[in-house]
């Protein structure tokens, strides 16, 4: 019985297996999730890799999924990628374990700013940020360069939650290179990524170099939030939002607050988790529209008739955009860019009832691979088509099966507030530019944990303004 799986033997893995190294050498260091992509194709819905003498088991398939997914016999596993962010994001709500006091009294403090009433309230200022993005388009579009997509979703994500959560403002539109801020949470994000490829013992002497860059990283982040906490408790007030219910607001039950070493844990970890992957979610979905310019007028019409010619849409005009949002659907249907998380068993049972798992044992989920299970999503999954999620395809599917934000009690807690970034900005985006993609791009995937599309640019062309 290998790790909890006491009929490991019965799960597939890969033919070529080395003493120490595994299944390891040959993969591509880089993309560790595409890797695992592939040897899902061939392996099925279940399979199992060996690294550095350890069984790491992968699902993907529905069924088995919509099981894992069961909150009465499994929870959340802090493993891998997510554990290697300790050091950096402790006990904040994304990296605590389950049993962590904290967890529970940061989530209960901090829900109610990603209510209704508190999305309401960013809409303003999400507006404001897009704004800036635009105002950077326009002056790209006029000195004839074509725009870098990852960058300026990366600089627009970073401004709209540094903002809303913060009230801190990263000057990103004002800056050639990405924020510092930027460049180190990538390289701890690469660094926790790479620490998976290789064997633990052995990390100290092959990621020396990358260790030091790693913990100076850590140190400007850290800096980074410090200051912009002490910033806050001199000037006071930010009007309720996240940095004030952190340091002010009481568990409206036990009274506790959070301490001062736990909310640099948050701060930090809502600055990095509140924008990389909604970053690439809105890179993607450009991608996509690029693409397929059928599929752009389309969600182009709507937004024109929903939005009319007002310049600034309320809050209550972005849900609207029923089809732009299917359009971002498919697209985190696709490159899902939190492309995994792991789950595991709160008790002895048994996977789908056929698979025993002790207490403890645990699974990663391949998102982009269950979103693309033919027997849920047709044989042609891997075409880009928004209306699979028109209202009556999502009621025809089973439970379960789209998972871009995770499951259950440790389910993403922004989730809310990406899709109405995101929707926001596509439709702003869409009313104003046609998008062109150079005919020779490859979509060619980055991770960093994370996913991105590598090296996206597109030309734009105004449209003419709405009379
Ligand atoms: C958790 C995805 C945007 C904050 C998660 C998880 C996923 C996810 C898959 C669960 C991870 C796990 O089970 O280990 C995404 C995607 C986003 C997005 C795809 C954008 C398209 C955001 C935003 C924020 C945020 C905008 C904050 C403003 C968090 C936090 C958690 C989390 C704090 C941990 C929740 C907990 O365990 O209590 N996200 N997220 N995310 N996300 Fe997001």
């Amino acid at each position: 019985a290998e790790q909890g799986w006491p009929e490991l033997h019965r799960i597939p893995h890969p033919p070529r297996r080395l003493p120490l190294l595994g299944d390891v050498l040959g993969a591509d260091r880089h993309r560790p999730m595409q890797d695992s992509m592939r040897f899902a194709r061939e392996l099925g819905p279940i399979f199992r890799r060996r690294a550095f003498g350890k069984e790491f088991v992968f699902v993907w398939g529905a069924r088995l999924v919509a099981d894992l997914a069961d909150d009465s016999r499994f929870a959340k596993h802090v493993g891998l990628g997510v554990a290697n962010l300790r050091p950096l994001a402790g006990d904040g709500l994304f990296t605590a374990y389950n049993h962590e006091p904290n967890w529970q009294l940061a989530h209960d403090v901090l829900a109610p700013g990603f209510s209704r009433e508190a999305m309401e309230g960013y809409h303003g200022m999400m507006l404001a940020v897009a704004g800036r993005l635009t105002d950077h388009w326009d002056r790209q579009l006029a000195a004839g360069r074509t725009v870098d997509v990852p960058g300026d979703m990366t600089r627009l994500t970073l401004e709209t939650i540094a903002r809303t959560g913060f009230g801190h403002d990263f000057d990103s539109f004002e800056r050639e290179r990405p924020h510092p801020f930027v460049t180190a949470m990538v390289g701890t994000l690469t660094y926790a990524q790479r620490l998976n490829t290789v064997p633990a013992p052995l990390a100290p002497l092959l990621l020396r170099a990358a260790a030091r860059r790693n913990a100076a990283d850590m140190a400007y982040l850290n800096r980074t939030v410090d200051g912009l906490v002490a910033d806050r408790r001199r000037t006071g007030g930010g009007e309720g939002d996240l940095l004030d219910r952190m340091l002010a607001t009481a568990h409206p039950e036990t009274g506790e607050r959070l301490s001062a070493e736990n909310v640099r844990k948050q701060v930090i970890t809502f600055l990095v988790a509140g924008h990389e992957t909604t970053s690439g979610a809105l890179s993607f979905a450009l991608y996509h529209l690029a693409r397929h310019p059928e599929i752009a007028a389309r969600a182009r019409a709507e937004v024109d008739r929903v939005w009319g010619d007002t310049p600034r849409p309320g809050y209550d005009r972005i849900a609207k955009l029923r089809y732009v949002r299917r359009v971002l659907d498919e697209s985190l249907r696709l490159w899902p860019t939190a492309p995994a998380f792991a789950r595991e068993a709160r008790q002895d049972t048994a996977l789908a009832g056929e698979h025993p798992m002790r207490r403890g044992a645990w699974a990663l989920v391949l998102t982009p691979m269950l979103h693309r299970e033919p027997e849920v999503w047709g044989e042609d999954a891997e075409r880009f088509d928004p209306d699979r999620f028109a209202a009556a395809a999502v009621r025809a599917r089973p439970p379960h099966t789209f998972k871009p934000f995770g499951t259950g009690a440790r389910a993403c807690i922004g989730r809310q507030f990406a899709l109405h970034e995101a929707t926001l900005v596509l439709g702003l985006l869409l009313r104003r530019y046609d998008l062109h993609i150079d005919p020779g791009y490859r979509l060619t995937v980055s991770e960093r944990l994370t996913l991105m599309p590598e090296g996206l640019r597109l030309r734009l062309e105004r449209r003419p303004a709405l009379s």
